[in-house]
């Protein structure tokens, strides 16, 4: 048996590196993948995840998070949860103590409160003066940077087991309400034993329409390798919204499978991860662009 984990953004790679010795050690690979997410959400200096995430248009944080365990495909997901240091905690309540995958709002919110967890405010001085530089771009009319860089995590352990875990605070100057992929499960996330696991970072409304994360699986499951599902995954739904429109948002994703090899794709050229395995030290990579 091997193990392995790879997750989006250097910002990862603090938690990936834990979470390697912990896999290592026989840490199961939903503890792995929560703990990478855990450490990304309690970093204030991460801007688009848990703690000085980014506000939505009224100023307000809101999260989405999600964990999915490969073992019975167990899904827990929260969405716009604000006031939380931890949402992928929440998520995985929800998958563990509910008849329900996913909680919204003042219910994920009722959630938090009744496991104990302190309500938080997520906004740091820095967040809050990118909201007002933001909002006084949009008042002049100028545009804004999206900012989208979820923190999504696949993870294989000893035992064979397969977990995905999401977590970020969507898109900058969203609408109050607005949902991502991270959340959605095959949008922003999947995992199976018998294949693999994978999890997307980049637009949710673009990630949406391909069920991106579903759809790596599902190639993985007709023999391609997980380098190979990550590409052609990537560049089939690239080039199907390319078809319609000029401008396709920003997509990325990581993955891995039961074999404990891993892939990562880009439609652009910024997007690096950090993945670690036996004999591969915690590091930080770029992924190739496709489209
Ligand atoms: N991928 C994060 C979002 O669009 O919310």
């Amino acid at each position: 048996m091997t193990w392995c984990i790879v997750a989006t953004w250097p910002f990862s790679l603090a938690g990936l590196e834990q979470a390697a010795r912990g896999l290592q050690a026989g840490s199961s690979a939903l503890e792995a993948a929560i703990a990478v997410a855990r450490q990304v959400e309690s970093d204030p200096e991460v801007d688009s995840v848990g703690l000085g995430g980014i506000p939505n248009l009224d100023g307000i944080v809101e999260l989405d998070a999600a964990v999915m365990d490969g073992r019975d495909l167990s899904i827990g997901a929260v969405a716009a949860l604000q006031h939380c240091l931890s949402p992928v905690l929440v998520a995985d309540r929800v998958r563990t103590a509910t008849a329900h995958q996913m909680l919204v709002g003042a219910g994920a919110e009722k959630l938090a409160a009744a496991m104990g967890l302190q309500r938080a405010s997520l906004l740091t001085d820095k967040s809050l003066k990118a909201w007002q530089d933001r909002k006084a771009a949009l008042e002049a009319r100028q545009s804004v940077p999206v900012g989208h860089d979820t923190v999504g995590i696949a993870a294989l352990d000893l035992d064979g087991n397969l977990a995905a875990a999401t977590s970020t605070s969507g898109i900058a100057m969203k609408l109050a309400g607005r949902v991502g992929d991270s959340p959605l499960a095959g949008s922003g996330f999947y995992a199976d034993n018998d294949i693999g696991a994978a999890a997307a970072t980049g637009l949710g409304e673009d990630i949406m329409k391909g069920c991106l994360c579903y759809e790596a699986v599902a190639l993985m499951r007709s023999g391609l390798d997980p380098q190979s599902a990550a590409e052609q995954a990537i560049r089939q739904l690239h080039r199907r919204l390319a078809r319609t429109r000029d401008h396709v948002g920003d997509m990325a994703l990581v993955c891995a499978d039961r074999q404990g090899r891993i892939g990562a794709a880009a439609n652009h050229a910024s997007f690096q991860y950090a993945a670690a395995g036996p004999g591969q030290a915690p590091a930080v990579r770029p992924a190739p662009q496709v489209g």
